[in-house]
């Protein structure tokens, strides 16, 4: 917590009881080649937690989890919104992820202190429930916005892409009612995904759409037995381009006969330069 500059490197984290890695109001990390097993059976054993934090790198990291691979949080309800300190400028990229209940990355769903300029890109997932995941819920308020996924290849899903405006857990009976979440500029694309049983299931607010969501270049291959509604999309509004199977009609073909790229920014963000240190071990001193 409140720390600045912090590298976790080469490291193997085994079977914790909760989330392995939880950095909190930090900045300047960089998390690298690191391996995490849990029993997919065990839930609450996250991976890895960037939890109000600014300028975060995770990369090359192999994660087994019964919960989500990478959870970005920014505080619960009343709480986050009252401490307002975002998770922001987050880069993940080379990951793979197992997790067959739960999420390769989720945002959220504390996520009332924000959530923006999230990258992610160059990952696997194999045996999980969904892929990119926004949950929230009513008297979250905060945001989550400028989200940009790109390069993912998933093997048997439940869901590829999930979106939950209900997620309906509260620290306790204090929080707003009238505190609503702004979820704007969500980017996935460039994405291949098998044996899937429902593409997405996309559920804004009524009354609080989630806005500009933007998906393009997926192939999304069904399973032996899938749902029946395969795009179930409310309160959502956005495009697509070039995805298959077809989308729901709230987010329709931009421009049918050309792939549309989504959103992807340029410009790096400052962790990106920073090179990774080669950490000593003392045992050489003995
Ligand atoms: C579509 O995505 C694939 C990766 O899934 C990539 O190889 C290809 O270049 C992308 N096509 C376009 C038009 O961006
Ligand atoms: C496809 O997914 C189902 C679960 O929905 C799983 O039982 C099966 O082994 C998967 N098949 C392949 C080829 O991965
Ligand atoms: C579609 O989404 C709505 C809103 O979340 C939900 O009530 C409904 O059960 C879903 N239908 C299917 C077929 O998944
Ligand atoms: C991590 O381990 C690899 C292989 O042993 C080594 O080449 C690399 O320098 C290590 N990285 C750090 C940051 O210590």
């Amino acid at each position: 917590m409140h720390s600045d500059g912090i590298q976790i490197s080469n490291l193997t984290f085994l079977n914790s009881p909760s989330w392995h890695i939880h950095p909190v109001y930090s900045s300047n990390i960089v998390i690298q080649g690191l391996t995490i097993l849990a029993p997919v059976t065990v839930p609450i054993t996250d991976g890895i937690n960037p939890d109000s934090c600014t300028n975060t790198r995770i990369e090359d990291c192999y994660i087994v989890s019964g919960d989500d691979c990478i959870a970005v949080k920014s505080g619960w309800d009343q709480y986050g919104i009252n401490y307002g300190m975002p998770t922001k400028q987050l880069l993940i990229r080379r990951l793979t992820c197992i997790t067959p209940d739960s999420a390769v990355i989720a945002l959220g769903s504390e996520m009332s202190g924000g959530i923006e300029d999230v990258r992610a890109e160059d990952i696997v997932a194999i045996n999980s429930e969904s892929g990119i995941r926004i949950k929230t819920a009513i008297g979250r308020g905060g945001y989550v916005k400028d989200v940009y996924v790109r390069g993912m290849t998933m093997q048997t899903m439940k869901y590829v892409f999930w979106m939950t405006g209900s997620y309906g857990s509260h620290p306790d009976e204090h929080y707003d009612p009238n505190a609503l979440p702004v979820i704007q500029n969500i980017n996935y694309q460039d994405m291949v995904a098998e044996n899937v049983t429902m593409p997405a299931q996309l559920a804004g607010i009524t009354g609080d759409q989630f806005t500009g969501i933007c998906i393009s270049n997926v192939t999304i291959t069904l399973s032996k037995k899938p749902k029946k509604v395969l795009w179930n999309c409310t309160d959502v509004s956005g495009y697509t381009s070039g995805v298959t199977p077809e989308p729901c009609q709230l987010l329709p073909e931009k421009q049918p006969g050309t792939v549309v790229p989504c959103n992807f920014p340029e410009s790096s963000i400052p962790i990106d330069e920073v090179k990774l240190q080669r950490c000593y071990s003392r045992r050489r001193l003995m």
